[in-house]
């Protein structure tokens, strides 16, 4: 490969991945597998070994992420929260051990394997024994003040028992839902006519991270510990020692974990696990190897992105054979065409699978699946099961190849196939089912959030001809909605509130809901920050459009084509007619964007400030604000004790001002 080819993909995955770890930490909403996310990742750490001088130093090479949302404060960790190397492959686990036992000098390095839990990294710090805060991971450096609605999970102790309990001290865990939890939330949600949750993961990210407590308290959440960050003064000398004390202290801890010496027992350990971990409380991807003595973790240290005394090995996705009885073809809210699996209802890891996607067209003939197969169907990373394998061993003699409609199976429209895309898609804006699915992405949580608003209003709203797009809702009468199935005054009542409640809703979440191609909830925040309006993101041009961060060239095109298109504009039209008013987010007045343009880095303690008070004020004076120090930082505002990030900016040149400095420059 030329260097200027790997240049490219180099930047198209660090894009990429940075993307993925918005959808995944910030939004609670992944798009892809861990394990395709793994292989992205992979590809470009080999491709940057190849060329290190392509590595810039705030590359994303691991999924660093930061799960911080607007509402709660910043609250900087004592220690980071690190992250794991992690490898599928048992060659890879040896040679880990294998790096360990020779950074010690020692053969036959004692460890602990110990489940990896899929939940939501937490950091509780007790003092004297007493709870007083619990911080999400963040960035790994800070993370957001969590501590309000962690009071409500049952699981953590107010106070520790037991003795040798440090002054202060940082305890780490997942928080997490359990699978009947999940499942009975979501039953809820199904009758509100809500979105369902994918997964108890995102479920469980989603309520911790809720602003309203009323809400927080009508979910069960769990935690479970293993994890040491800052203790003072110190009270454990192992890994396997902290796991009992933990227990000791009253806290909930891993169901299971081994002491292995040398790389055989590690391995057992871990296979040993694997055959528990379904019958635990939490869901599982992998286990963790440990190096367990803590000073000869401290001999080993760690790299700029993980500890060397551990690694993470995943599970392979887990699999199941069922038979499928028929295919269908789902029509997307964009116009495209899924075929869907309809499988003999099977268990898998923890929930019953009746339904698998089969991705695309040019996918299903690849694996010529065919109703009647015997299938494997996977389910990595717990979002949407998929078929990866067909049993032909086991095909009826019978069986014929299956035909990929040329035709909308919703509308009859002829479908199409854009040049370089594997979708195939209906273009006809009016098909009945892209209807359904531009209304109920519109009303659904992540949108315009209107509650009672589901799948199977919509449903009887778009089959009555009620509503056909969605500035219609805004015209629905009493009536229209009162002779709805299961609707009586009350519920009619109730919908037609939330639907006027709606039209003041955030623009990003109105930007969100228009359904604009590319235009994902992460970039609707972004668009609607620069933009401040519809209106003014519809008059936006391309080249204005691509200098912004997090916009790609793809996105860009997306937005302009959108807003070219007549029935678009109309559509927006009727809204504001109908009296759509949403909220803009606040930007500095004429004259008061003294530091527009300016990047800033915010470290150490400030004199008078807090951080949160400095990263308002340079963003009321339109500055923006940026957790980690790069090239394109203008102002590095260092208070005491600044640490790294002080160093980061010496070494680049950044120029580094105080506090007063700041508060002059936002005159
Ligand atoms: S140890 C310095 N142990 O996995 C070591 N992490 O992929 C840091 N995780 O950020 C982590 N179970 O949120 C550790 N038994 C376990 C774990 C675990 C789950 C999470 C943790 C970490 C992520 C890394």
């Amino acid at each position: 490969m030329s260097k200027a080819s790997d240049l490219k993909r180099i930047t198209e995955l660090r894009r990429e991945l940075k993307r993925h770890d918005e959808l995944y930490y910030r939004d609670a909403q992944p798009e892809i597998e861990d394990r395709e996310y793994d292989r992205l990742k992979a590809e470009l750490a080999e491709l940057e070994a190849v060329h290190p001088e392509l590595s810039l130093i705030d590359s994303p090479t691991v999924r660093v992420g930061d799960d911080r949302v607007e509402g709660f404060a910043s609250y900087q960790h004592h220690l980071p929260m690190q992250s794991l190397d992690n490898t599928y492959s048992q060659d890879e686990f040896f040679a880990f051990v294998a790096r360990v036992e020779k950074g010690l000098e020692v053969d036959g390095a004692r460890f602990t394997v110990e489940p990896k839990i899929d939940g939501v990294a937490v950091s509780l710090t007790y003092e004297n024994g007493a709870f007083v805060r619990a911080v999400t991971r963040g960035n790994g450096i800070e993370g957001d003040d969590v501590t309000e609605n962690a009071r409500l999970i049952k699981a953590i102790p107010k106070r520790l028992k037991g003795d040798s309990i440090p002054e202060i001290i940082e305890i780490r865990g997942e928080i997490y839902m359990r699978n009947e939890e999940f499942e009975r939330v979501n039953a809820l949600r199904s009758e509100a006519g809500l979105e369902l949750f994918k997964n108890p993961r995102n479920l469980a990210a989603g309520t911790i991270k809720m602003l309203d407590r009323v809400e927080v308290g009508k979910r069960q959440l769990d935690i479970v510990l293993y994890g040491l960050g800052y203790c003072q003064p110190s009270v454990v000398s192992s890994q396997s020692e902290y796991h009992r004390r933990l227990g000791d202290w009253g806290l909930p801890v891993v169901e299971a974990f081994w002491e292995a010496t040398g790389p055989e027992e590690a391995w057992q350990a871990i296979e040993k696990l694997d055959t528990l971990r379904n019958g635990f409380e939490y869901p599982t991807d992998g286990a963790v190897i440990k190096l367990d003595s803590f000073d000869q973790q401290d001999v080993l240290g760690a790299t700029s992105k993980a500890p060397r005394w551990a690694i993470a090995f995943k599970f392979a996705a887990e699999q199941a054979e069922t038979k499928l009885n028929a295919i269908t073809i789902q029509v997307g809210r964009t116009g495209v065409l899924t075929p869907v699996a309809e499988l003999e209802p099977v268990q898998l890891a923890g929930t019953t699978v009746s339904r698998a996607t089969l991705h695309n067209r040019e996918e299903m003939a690849r694996k010529d699946v065919r109703a009647g197969d015997f299938v494997v169907i996977e389910k990595a990373g717990e979002i949407i099961p998929a078929v990866v394998r067909v049993l032909t061993e086991k095909r009826p003699a019978d069986s014929e190849a299956f035909v990929f409609p040329e035709t909308c199976p919703s509308c009859g429209t002829e479908v199409t196939q854009l040049e370089g895309e594997v979708a195939v898609r209906c273009v006809n804006i009016e098909c009945p089912d892209q209807v359904r699915g531009r209304l109920e992405h519109f009303a659904s949580r992540q949108c315009m959030d209107i509650e009672g608003l589901g799948v199977a209003v919509v449903e009887q709203l778009v089959s009555r001809g009620s509503v056909s797009n969605i500035s219609d809702i805004y015209r629905l009468d009493y009536e229209q909605v009162v002779s709805l199935d299961k609707f009586a005054e009350k519920s009619a009542r109730n919908l037609l509130a939330a639907i006027e409640a709606s039209k003041r809703v955030e623009l990003w979440r109105l930007l969100h809901g228009l359904g604009i191609p590319q235009v994902g909830a992460a970039a609707a925040k972004d668009l609607a920050k620069a933009f401040g309006g519809v209106r003014e993101l519809g008059e936006a041009s391309l080249e204005k459009l691509v200098e912004l961060d997090g916009i790609g060239e793809k996105t860009a095109s997306g937005i302009v084509a959108y807003f070219q298109d007549e029935r678009n504009r109309a559509i927006i039209d009727a809204l504001f007619e109908a009296g759509m008013n949403p909220k803009a987010p606040e930007r500095p007045k004429e004259g008061e964007a003294v530091l527009a343009g300016k990047t800033f880095v915010i470290t150490g303690t400030l004199p008078t400030m807090k951080r949160d008070e400095a990263k308002a004020l340079i963003e009321s004076k339109g500055g923006k604000v940026s957790g980690s120090v790069s090239k394109k930082t203008d102002f590095l505002v260092a208070g005491e004790a600044a640490g790294s990030k002080l160093t980061k900016a010496e070494s680049l040149g950044v120029k580094v001002i105080d506090e007063a400095t700041l508060l002059e420059m936002s005159q």
